[in-house]
């Protein structure tokens, strides 16, 4: 069978660069060695880990904030089962979506794994062993990535678990230590506390989500605490001792010294991901890979060998489904002769707790070591008139432009919502806008993107209601 393009992963990135491919009118075969489409992100990731995230977010709103809004519902009681259908309800709905599509488009899948015998061909194995070999002018690697493991730490998903076992706990750990402050260990963390667990965070750094700006981490870290996280940074865990009926976790300091041992019911290993290239006989066909293991790709995201591709997880850059899906786009479009383009200036990041925390473009760390002189403005929510009467008002906005030319550089929010409003700031981000724009576009009121407005104007030292 011969395609014009075979893309290997059916994922974020995956799907998207096969649906776009059809759209300019390639034939197109889809790969993918699970019984689903959509990659880590529908299956195990993006999407369970929102349903909970929503679930749990509901719980913890009945309890605490109805009834200070007069909504008397008593005390919630959890049904853990039914929160977990509702999490694979909503999984198999996205699937199936993907599934939909992918006929819609007229597009060829193949269950199977997937290995490069060569530019253009591919031999795909189907779970009864079988195999076919498919032929096409160009393929794409969308094969994403996978837990990274902490070494004499096994995860047998049950007691010792990544965020796949955490998105499917058959009842609340008592206590859940998870290892890593990321974006796992903050989601799925918030999930377990919310519904019961004493949650203890060890983070090898001396702070937590690194990466994100570091007034957003400050203020996060504060905001966690309050909800009942204990975090210990600047440690890390050397051992579990499984024996007994709880776990046993060895602590040290990041640098060594003494070693505590903390009790857990469940520990959460979320210390990051790795690139997914196992099987795909990348060695045999001469694509390279980095130092990390990663897909070398160029700027037009093809590898040192003609005719294959590479996006998402398994290259370098961001690990998110929304970059992952804008690189499906550009490798389609740079395929079809178009000139296809991901601007890695303006890729928004979303850490979907109570509240969110998102951001878009330079973290004020970025610039200061990169020498750029900028301008900050910020505004609380304390002083925005619809978080107020909310009653939600932890967090704030944070703008940077430059301060010979007031582009804006960057925007971060920690806030509800935050997620929904950070993409006003990549839309001017992306126009080249500057802080001015923003200040002066009429936003509605009442409003939480009036923060937004008011740190714009804030950059100009001129905010009203601050
Ligand atoms: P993947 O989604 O990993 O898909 C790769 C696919 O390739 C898989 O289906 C795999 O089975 C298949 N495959 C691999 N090798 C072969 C082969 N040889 N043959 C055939 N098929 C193969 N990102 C966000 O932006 N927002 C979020 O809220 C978010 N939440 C997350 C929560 C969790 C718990 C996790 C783990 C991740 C989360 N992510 C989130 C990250 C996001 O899931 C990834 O960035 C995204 O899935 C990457 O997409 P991809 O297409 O590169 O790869
Ligand atoms: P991460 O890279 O976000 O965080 C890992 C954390 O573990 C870091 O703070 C790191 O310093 C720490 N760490 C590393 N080794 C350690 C050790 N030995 N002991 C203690 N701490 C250690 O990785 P995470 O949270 O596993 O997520 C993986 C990827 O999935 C991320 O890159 C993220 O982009 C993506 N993701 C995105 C989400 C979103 O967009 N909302 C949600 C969940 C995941």
């Amino acid at each position: 069978m011969s395609y014009d393009l075979i893309v290997i992963g059916s994922g974020p990135g995956g799907y998207v660069c096969a649906i776009r491919a059809a759209q300019l009118g390639m034939k197109v075969a889809v790969i993918e060695k699970n019984p689903t489409f959509g990659g880590t992100c529908l299956n195990i990731g993006c999407i369970p880990s929102k349903a909970l995230l929503q679930a749990s977010e509901r719980f913890e709103e009945a309890t605490h904030m109805l009834p200070k809004m007069g909504v008397g519902v008593g005390k919630p009681k959890l049904d853990l089962p039914t929160m977990m259908k509702f999490k694979d309800d909503g999984v198999d709905g996205n699937v199936k979506g993907v599934a939909f599509l992918f006929k819609k488009n007229k597009i060829d899948s193949f269950q199977g794994t997937g290995r490069i015998l060569g530019a253009g061909k591919v031999e795909v194995k189907g779970t009864d062993g079988k195999t076919q070999t498919l032929e096409a002018k160009n393929i794409v690697i969308a094969t994403g990535s996978d837990v990274a493991k902490l070494k004499g730490i096994d995860i047998d998903e049950k007691r010792i678990i990544s965020s796949t076992g955490a998105l499917a706990l058959d009842k609340v750990p008592e206590k859940l230590l998870v290892i890593g402050a990321g974006v796992i260990g903050l989601e799925l963390g918030s999930v377990w506390r919310r519904l019961g667990s004493q949650v203890t965070v060890v983070e090898f750094l001396d702070r937590i989500v690194p990466g994100m700006d570091g007034d957003i981490a400050k203020s996060f870290q504060r905001i966690l605490e309050k909800q009942g996280v204990t975090f210990k940074l600047s440690s890390k865990v050397t051992g579990v001792d499984t024996s007994g009926k709880k776990l046993k976790v060895q602590v040290e300091p990041a640098a060594g010294g003494k070693a505590e041992t903390i009790e857990a019911d469940v520990v959460l290993v979320a210390i990051g991901r790795v690139p997914y290239t196992e099987g795909l006989g990348l060695k045999e066909a001469g694509v390279e890979l980095d130092q990390r293991g990663r897909i070398k790709t160029d700027a037009h995201l093809s590898t040192n060998v003609k005719g294959i591709y590479a996006i998402g997880d398994a290259i370098a850059g961001p690990m998110l489904a929304h970059k992952a899906e804008d690189e499906g786009v550009a490798a389609a479009e740079t395929i079809a002769g178009q000139a296809g383009h991901t601007n890695y200036d303006v890729i928004p990041s979303v850490i979907y707790t109570f509240p969110e925390v998102a951001s878009v473009g330079k973290t004020e760390e970025e610039l200061k070591a990169a020498g750029v002189a900028y301008n900050i403005g910020k505004f609380p929510f304390t002083a925005n008139g619809r978080t107020k009467v909310n009653q939600t008002t932890d967090g704030f906005v944070k703008i940077l432009a430059d301060a010979k030319t007031d582009r804006i550089l960057g925007g971060h929010i920690i806030g509800a919502e935050a997620g929904e409003m950070i993409h006003e700031i990549a839309v001017a981000m992306e126009f080249g806008g500057a802080a001015e724009d923003v200040a002066r576009t009429c936003h509605a009121h009442p409003t939480r993107s009036e923060a937004i407005k008011e740190a714009a104007m804030a950059v100009a030292k001129r905010a009203i209601h601050m």
